[in-house]
């Protein structure tokens, strides 16, 4: 059983996914690091040398890679499923407030390919918000600390029986 973490830049996917494999005894993979590794580059580099399109091919390459049926947490880059159609598996949908986003991201080191400007950040959200809701069967409120917001999942696969 694959559980996909999903959900806009600076919601903690990569944070939360780790400390939920462990809590479960899952593998865990984040996307990015994966492709990253796999292509010697970083995401941003990767962006500017061979462009969006290229990355989202690496992306549809990253999910063809994953064995769905070995338990397995992954934390998803914020365009994976928006491109790209996700695996078998329970999708997770971590919601953060806009400014919340905003701030985390403008505290986190990682250089982001598609965070220029306030602006157009917050556009993107505002186009991509109700995709993710749409696409994962549990919404899990994300605004607050990764203890509080991995126990929320913890609860919500309960009910899926894993
Ligand atoms: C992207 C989000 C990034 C990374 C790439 C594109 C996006 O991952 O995959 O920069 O399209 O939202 P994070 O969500 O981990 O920042």
């Amino acid at each position: 059983m694959t559980v996909w973490l999903i959900g806009f830049m600076g919601s903690g996917k990569s944070c939360i996914g780790e400390l939920l494999a462990t809590r479960l005894g899952y593998d865990f993979v984040d996307s990015d690091v994966r492709i990253s590794q796999e292509v010697g580059l970083s995401v941003d580099a990767i962006f500017s040398l061979y462009g969006s399109a290229h990355f989202r091919n690496l992306e549809a390459q990253c999910i063809a890679g994953l064995d769905t049926r070995s338990h397995c947490v992954v934390a998803t880059g914020g365009g994976m499923p928006i491109y790209n159609a996700l695996g078998a598996g329970v999708v997770c949908y971590l919601q953060a407030d806009f400014e919340v986003l905003h701030a985390r991201l403008l505290q986190d080191d990682l250089s982001r390919p598609l965070f220029k400007s306030k602006e157009a950040l917050y556009r993107l959200y505002v186009e991509r918000a109700p995709l993710y809701a749409h696409l994962a069967q549990y919404t899990i409120n994300a605004n607050q600390p990764p203890p509080q917001v991995v126990a929320q999942i913890l609860k919500v696969l309960d009910q899926d029986k894993l």
